[in-house]
């Protein structure tokens, strides 16, 4: 470990470091453009110049590794002199765009220019004009201001795996471009808007409509897919303006997908306001106590085996437990949270887990796919892996439909066969897994979805054994969700009951009129055509599939909404918060379910949001351990069976449309067309 002096004070830092690093280490801030530390070092900008002993020129601070014995001021006259220097020269050709510029008050070069700059300029030639370029529906460009520190062109090709963006031509005619006018074809653009220290790349769906200052910002998690990204809201009065990612080393590290950031216009649309009651055929507005009172007569002269529940991906565990209470106090069996009929074993909880972690990606080496496409099931989890690979030493494989993974691997093929041929140790994978020290698996749910599913987890559970996949000190058995209501309700038993009925036995029952109610909490993904005549309460906070089939809604909140409890595929738990008040006289939904027990004579044990959380800790401790892995061995999955020679089916249709809030977004809308069309598909296939 190198000791150097910085500013006088003697420092040591990690192998590896830069002095840039030792300065921060140090206390001491120095000014960047190009140098991020999710980015490799490019050292292009010259801002972050110091004095080095010895020698004869500034040098830049993120580009020299720091070493043993060295002296280094960030104090001098000369460090001041070459600060100044370079903005001057920077700001030569920057137009004077701040007062109608999207990034003013959060923009690096702002706030560096008035730490650092000199306060005038010895240039009075024209400025530059470089022509805006078209990147598609998300991000918007002023590339007058661009200052080439090609953070972007960095991100895209490393981070995100597109060739999309470069640099043409040099010095001052260079252009950061697509080179042939497109649009930035990844599930992970919007992350160069954070990037980009200046206001070249912005938000297009933000543009010109709020100021950083106005805005109320709320620390939260997201709830579009399973990862449980950090994010923040930022809200002005009752809206929310931008969703922007924050940092969890763990999770998102600092990216977000663009359906988590670009998906809030969808809180505004479609929204269930107030309660409605079916009347002759026709939804009416209602007071809550005549949606009650329709629910409760309906329920009075109902038996209770004839009552079925269903939640759906985006419900928080608040809500599921208090519904399961209630569905337990009128004796109901058949609940379900599986939508898609995924065939979970829930005897122990890491059978349905990702147990490696996101961040434990990094110490496996080498990973088997099956049935899934991680890019668009959970983008950030897919980005771990690509970083994991370009370390380098990380087989991978795919059984399942062929796809653009943005790192390469070994396609054996759509069949479910192959996963027999590399539990008996024919297939060539099977080779690269046994010499690998932590190999994982992970499984989507276009895996438990299947008809086999069960026969095919049990020739998985032989590939985890013949591996030692699971130890003490490893365990590479990942079930990859997409629902991130999903886990939760599982933790919370969520499930079909003695004698209850699964997803698919209570849509049939409710086509044959064997089940008389369905209570619908969110579930919007089932086929609302073949609920026959069952009444059908909805419970949600979008006008989605299940509403419009419907004989009573009660509005309910959405994640931006509440402060409520999430689990992510990891198993971690999280909570979002209430950032804006749900609209008109909708409800957070764990409050609707107790009023509801009220009006039912069957009172639920709980009265505050502390009580509940009580009895979730009740029902399942794991609910008492906010942010952190409760790590479980696996137990025993699957069974002995035949397994059908059908090819996997990709687990998402339209990765801008998966649930209720991005189906009602505009701006999805705008990429599902512009990127998911004929040739965005293409864009993963
Ligand atoms: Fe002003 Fe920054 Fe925008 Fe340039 S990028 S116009 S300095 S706010
Ligand atoms: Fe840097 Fe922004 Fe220019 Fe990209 S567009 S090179 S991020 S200033
Ligand atoms: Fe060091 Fe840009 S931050 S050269």
């Amino acid at each position: 470990m190198p000791k150097l002096t910085i500013d006088g004070t003697e420092i040591e830092v990690e192998n590896g470091s830069t002095v840039l690093q030792a300065c921060e280490q140090a206390g001491v801030e120095i000014p960047v453009f190009c140098y991020h530390p999710k980015l490799a070092v490019a050292g292009n900008c010259r801002m972050c110049l110091v004095e080095m002993e010895k020698s004869p020129k500034p040098v830049a601070s993120c580009a020299m590794p720091a070493g043993e014995g060295m002296v280094i001021k960030t104090n001098t006259p000369l460090v001041e002199k070459a600060r100044k220097g370079n903005l001057e020269f920077l700001l030569i050709n920057h137009p004077l765009d701040c007062p109608i510029c999207d990034q003013g008050g959060e923009c690096d070069l702002q706030d560096i220019t008035m730490a650092y700059g000199s306060g005038k300029s010895r240039f009075s030639e024209n400025k530059r004009a470089v022509p805006d370029k078209e990147l598609g529906p998300l991000v918007k460009t002023s590339m007058n201001r661009c200052i080439h520190c090609t953070r972007c062109i960095r991100f895209t090709t490393d981070v995100a795996g597109v060739d999309d963006l470069g640099a043409t031509h040099r010095g001052e005619q260079m252009e950061i471009t697509t080179y042939i006018e497109k649009s930035l074809s990844s599930e992970l653009s919007g992350n160069i808007i954070d990037l980009c220290p200046v206001g070249a790349l912005t938000s297009k769906p933000y543009a010109f409509t709020g100021r950083s200052w106005e805005l109320e910002k709320t620390e939260s998690i997201d709830v579009l897919d399973a990862v449980g990204s950090a994010i923040r809201v930022d809200t002005r009065n009752s809206e929310v303006m931008r969703v922007l990612p924050r940092l969890n080393e763990d999770v998102n590290e600092e990216w977000i997908s663009d359906k988590t950031r670009f998906a809030y216009d969808g809180l505004k649309q479609q929204r269930l306001d107030r309660p409605y009651v079916r009347k002759n055929g026709k939804l009416h507005e209602a007071s809550w106590e005549e949606a009650f009172a329709a629910i409760k007569e309906k329920l009075n002269k109902t038996d209770s085996t004839k009552i079925a529940a269903l939640v759906g991906d985006l419900a928080d565990v608040e809500s599921v437990v208090a519904l399961k209470d209630l569905m337990l106090s009128l004796n109901v069996p058949h609940l379900d949270c599986r939508q898609d009929g995924a065939s979970i074993d829930t005897n122990t909880r890491a059978n349905y887990l990702f147990n490696t972690t996101i961040a434990g990606i990094e110490n496996a080496d080498a990973c088997l796919i099956i049935g899934s496409n991680p890019r668009l099931e959970a983008p950030l989890i897919n980005a771990r892996l690509r970083k994991r690979y370009l370390q380098g030493g990380f087989p991978v494989a795919l059984v399942g439909p062929k796809v653009d993974l943005t790192y390469k691997y070994d396609f054996c093929g759509n069949s479910p066969m192959a996963i027999k041929e590399i539990a008996d140790g024919t297939h060539r994978f099977a080779k690269v897994l046994s010499k690998a020290k932590n190999p994982m698996i992970i499984i989507g749910q276009s895996v438990l979805r299947r008809a086999d599913a069960q026969a095919l987890l049990h020739s998985i559970q032989k590939v985890v054994d013949n591996l030692n996949m699971i130890r003490d000190d490893w365990n590479g058995f990942n079930v990859l969700h997409t629902a991130a209501g999903r886990v939760g309700a599982l933790d919370a038993g969520f499930m079909p009951q003695r004698g209850g009925k699964s997803t698919a036995e209570i849509i049939e029952g409710c086509a044959q009129g064997e089940l008389e109610v369905l209570y619908s909490l969110g579930a919007d993904e089932i086929n609302t055509s073949e609920l026959g005549k069952a009444f059908v309460i909805y419970q949600g906070h979008h006008g989605d599939a299940c509403a419009h089939r419907a004989d009573v809604i009660l509005p309910g909140a959405a994640y931006t909404e509440k402060d409520a409890t999430y689990v992510n595929t990891e198993g971690r738990v999280q909570r979002t918060r209430l950032a804006i008040f749900p609209p008109g006289e909708a409800k957070e939904d764990w409050k609707i379910i107790r009023a509801l027990s009220e009006a039912l004579g069957k009172n639920l044990s709980f009265d505050t949001v502390e009580d509940l959380r009580a009895r979730m800790v009740d029902l399942n401790p794991v609910f008492g351990h906010l942010d952190t892995i409760i790590s479980t061995k696996t137990g025993q999955f699957g069974k002995k069976g035949r397994i059908i020679e059908s090819p996997f089916k990709p687990v998402i249709d339209n990765f801008y449309m998966t649930d209720p809030i991005s189906r009602s977004s505009n701006t999805m809308a705008k990429c599902s067309n512009e990127l998911w069309g004929e040739n965005g598909k293409e864009m993963t296939a």
